[in-house]
């Protein structure tokens, strides 16, 4: 069978939710969540299954020289661009089951379908599994596929290091995942990742498919304000040049700037770092993270300047010097329309209820877009709550969603 007569194929929602569950036992948490940071221990145990779940599948599977991996199912003409499916295998310290995974194992499920009914496609299909897409280890995020797609140059993913210095090269070495290929973009017939929304839109509005047409611009920068130390208990408050007082300020007019920028702005600070961190001595430096996002760049710019001079002020305030230092610049994007049109198709002719949508949350099909016609498919999720390890969806969604990705990716296919 071709996949130009492939109107009744569906996917086995019982295996993929069961490859699911299997995967999210990898790095388990107290709480039901997953715990497998990028080149973790656990991470190399969930790739070693998924490697040896596409084997069994009939792929053969390569790894870059940044860990990613493709996992290559053969068409009819193999001279063809690929067309190819996939997501992300590490997690946040306290994710959940899906973020990523799903995407990932989709890919991997739609493999299982093509196998079961002797499908032929004309592309070779392949699944791809990114490295270090969270960016809650090594920053940034999106690092595997941002050097793939040549966003970054390989030396500069190799030397990302962790909070004890241990650079990426160093851990895929040693997790046994430094590839030989090398990590560059190559020709695509199009490209296709599924996710949860991570969002509250689709469950709210009832919908089972998000047909993601972009997403927005994402901006991290490290907030260093440096302060002088000095005794906790001797020192009067009045003659302090404590950092903690002008971030004090900083927080307050960063919060009330994102409401200025609402409803689409989003501020978050996630790690806060005193230096030298104990307790009765008055910081001499503190790092703070900030992730700025907007759906339109311009914006995410006027936010930048705005933060930069929030800070001169308040750290002017105390004679305290400072720096703003930028760690990830990611565009906002639009997907290709082709592949947008093939998610709205698939969803249609499946029956399921859709909505175009754009992702307030960064993935890999950011940079794999600037490569290939991209777009990406959502399905909801539990209260819209991720990088949480109460993440959940339900089984009908999940099944939805890669019935969809079969379907998009055997149009384009059959196109
Ligand atoms: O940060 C993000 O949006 C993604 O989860 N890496
Ligand atoms: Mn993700
Ligand atoms: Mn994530």
């Amino acid at each position: 069978m071709t996949s130009a007569n492939t109107s009744s194929l569906r996917i086995a929602g019982d295996r993929l939710w069961s490859s699911l569950m299997e995967m999210a036992e990898i790095g388990k948490t107290a709480r039901g969540g997953c715990n497998r940071q990028a080149l973790t221990d656990e991470d190399k145990q969930g790739r070693d299954l998924f490697v040896a779940w596409c084997e069994a599948a009939g792929c053969t599977v390569s790894a870059d020289a940044m860990g990613n991996l493709f996992a290559r199912r053969a068409g009819i003409d193999n001279s063809l661009p690929p067309i190819i499916c996939g997501s992300h295998l590490d997690t946040q310290p306290t994710g959940g089951k899906f973020d990523g995974v799903y995407g990932v194992l989709a890919g991997l499920e739609v493999i299982h379908a093509l196998n079961d009914h002797g499908v032929q496609t004309r592309h070779p299909f392949e699944v791809v599994c990114w490295t270090n897409e969270e960016g809650a280890r090594f920053s940034p995020a999106m690092l595997g596929s941002g050097v793939w797609a040549g966003a970054f140059d390989l030396e500069y993913g190799h030397n990302r290091t962790d909070k004890e210095g241990k650079t990426v090269q160093q851990e895929l070495q040693r997790i046994g995942y430094l590839g030989a290929v090398e990590c560059r973009p190559r020709p695509l017939r199009a490209a296709f990742e599924a996710h949860i929304e991570q969002g509250p839109i689709l469950e709210q509005e009832g919908i089972r498919i998000g047909i993601v047409n972009g997403v927005q611009a994402i901006g991290w920068y490290d907030l260093i304000i440096q302060g002088v130390p000095c005794h906790a208990g001797t020192t009067p408050m009045e003659v302090r040049r404590d950092p903690f007082m002008a971030l004090y300020g900083i927080l307050d007019k960063l919060y009330q700037l994102a409401d200025d920028y609402k409803p689409w702005a989003r501020m978050t600070f996630g790690d806060i770092r005193a230096e030298p961190g104990a307790r009765n001595t008055v910081p001499e430096r503190l790092l703070v993270t900030v992730d700025m996002r907007h759906p339109d760049r311009r914006q995410l710019g006027n936010m930048e300047q705005a933060m930069q001079a929030i800070v001169s002020n308040e750290c002017g305030k105390f004679g305290l010097d400072w720096e703003i230092k930028q760690e990830f610049d990611a565009p906002a994007i639009s997907f290709d329309q082709d592949c947008i049109n093939a998610v709205r198709n698939a969803a249609d002719a499946l029956g399921y209820s859709s909505k175009e949508m754009v992702s307030g949350a960064g993935h890999d099909s950011v940079y794999v877009s600037g490569v290939a016609p991209t777009s990406m498919i959502f399905i909801p999720c539990e209260g819209g709550l991720s990088h949480n390890e109460a993440e959940n969806t339900g089984k009908e969604d999940v099944e939805a969603g890669c019935n969809v990705l079969l379907h998009a990716m055997l149009g384009i296919d059959a196109g």
